[in-house]
């Protein structure tokens, strides 16, 4: 077990290129890796016997827990019975049809179709696409422009990868591109004005779109893309009124509204999508990672009636729509989602998402939220996030170079617990499996106060 061990450590250092990792210190063996052998419910085990609490749902995903025979399951009839067969010029498969069905039954009103895809970035790109189609369908080929937020987070594409708003996914890489702009995050704690409150903040965000939309000219912006939640950009729920206000800039200007539900979509917040939650309306909605809890690869944009009407329009001038993916609407993937979605029904795990949520961000709050180093405790659902400070008072932040954040998120591990280091500021973050129990939540609850308390005890 040891040789196979070392083996596949110097196969990894040698051959494995990984997303997200600092390559010149994984591959000289500076940076550990970690093998991961299985899992079970909220735990993962790696090869070398260590279980630990996935507070992060691998990468938000995970959302019914690991080891679910049923999805396991459905995935291998679907191969045994039919693997493969496209999607194009009409073909389908029972399981690509019922998960449509499935999707719209769930989703928000007035929305009418899905196109699937395989990740949150490639449906994304979709999104920008269709877009374009339909102001090119409505003879308004000028309106183009797509405003996404800083700290936003869509994808890591050429063009997902503009619309996204983090430094570490552009630097370098000549992103972002035109015709992709970012307006303010609405990001209270970090708020220039500390006098504003939440709703004064909200419409301090939503007059700076709206300036924006001035001065590129409305006839040349087409839409907003959001979280409706900000995820990886540090887990921050949007200043009360936000979404109303910034809607109602969107409709002054005939500016399209795509709600990024690749994390909140199917429960995350408590609530099916996380546009139900906060009253937004959508003309697109983009979904991925809780439509299959991660067990295949599976994305989807979901079109309102509204946007489909004019797609329909298009195809009638035009012909068959140039857009297509081989594995879109992959047979097995879609077998995998209506186990999943079923799942997520039986086990009840949407209300779970929200009472069990709000137990866990009270608990941590009480547990780590008076620490001298701790600025804020926030989230939603089961969302939620610690961020670090040098300072309460002056909210004064700690140079990045301390690496605070990730410093708290490996002595978590050492407790065994999973949390993960956000990318940009010093913010722990959580999205546990939603079918986290209480006695779950108190283990990620404690280890965080402990990690916490080694970090800073010297300090
Ligand atoms: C909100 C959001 N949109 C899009 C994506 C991109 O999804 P993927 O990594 O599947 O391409 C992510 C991934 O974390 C996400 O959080």
């Amino acid at each position: 077990m040891l040789d196979k061990r070392n083996e596949l450590n110097a196969w990894d250092r040698d051959h494995f290129f990984h997303p997200s990792t600092h390559m010149g210190m994984h591959a000289r063996g500076e940076t550990p890796t970690r093998v991961i052998a299985g899992a079970d419910g909220v735990y993962i085990t790696d090869t070398t016997g260590k279980k630990s609490l996935d507070a992060f749902a691998g990468l938000y995903c995970v959302n019914v827990g690991y080891g679910r025979e049923k999805i396991a399951n459905a995935i291998a009839e679907q191969a045994k019975n039919l693997a493969y067969y496209h999607a194009y010029v009409g073909h389908g498969t029972e399981a690509s049809i019922t998960l449509s069905k499935m999707i719209i039954d769930r989703a928000p009103e007035g929305m009418s179709r899905v196109y699937f895809g395989l990740s949150g970035s490639d449906a994304n790109e979709t999104n920008i696409k269709l877009i374009w189609y339909y102001n090119n369908i409505l003879g308004r080929p000028e309106k183009k422009k797509i405003i996404s937020r800083w700290r936003g987070y869509h994808g890591s594409g050429v063009m997902t990868g503009s619309l996204t708003g983090l430094e570490l996914f552009h630097k370098a890489f000549d992103l972002p591109r035109a015709p992709i702009l970012h307006t303010e995050a609405p990001y209270f704690f970090r708020r220039a004005d500390r006098a504003m409150n939440e709703e004064q903040f909200a419409q301090h965000c939503a007059d700076r779109l709206e300036e924006m939309i001035l001065a590129e000219g409305p006839e040349t912006v087409a839409a907003f893309i959001g979280e409706p939640i900000l995820g990886t950009g540090g887990i921050v729920p949007p200043p009360k009124t936000y979404w109303q206000k910034i809607q109602a800039v969107l409709e002054k200007y005939d500016v399209l509204l795509v709600a990024d539900e690749v994390v909140t979509g199917f429960g995350r917040l408590g609530t099916m999508f996380g546009s139900d939650h906060y009253g937004m309306k959508p003309d697109l909605i983009t979904i991925a990672k809780g439509l299959t809890s991660a067990y295949a690869p599976l994305s989807g944009s979901i079109v309102s009636d509204k946007v489909w009407q004019v797609l329909v329009q298009g195809s009638d001038q035009l012909g068959a729509i140039g857009h297509g993916w081989t594995y879109s609407a992959h047979p097995i993937c879609a077998a995998a989602g209506i186990a999943n979605l079923e799942l997520v029904d039986e086990l009840g795990i949407v209300e779970n998402a929200g009472s069990t949520g709000a137990y866990f961000r009270s608990e941590l709050a009480k547990a780590v939220g008076g620490h001298r180093h701790v600025g804020e405790v926030r989230g939603d659902g089961l969302m939620a996030a610690i961020e670090f400070v040098e300072n309460k008072d002056d909210r004064k932040f700690f140079d990045p170079a301390q690496k605070i954040g990730p410093q708290v998120a490996a002595a978590l591990l050492e407790r065994g617990v999973i949390g993960r280091a956000m990318p940009q500021g010093d913010i722990l973050g959580f999205a546990p499996p939603l079918c986290l129990t209480r006695e779950e939540a108190d283990i990620v609850v404690k280890a965080a106060a402990g990690a916490i308390e080694s970090v800073f005890s010297n300090r």
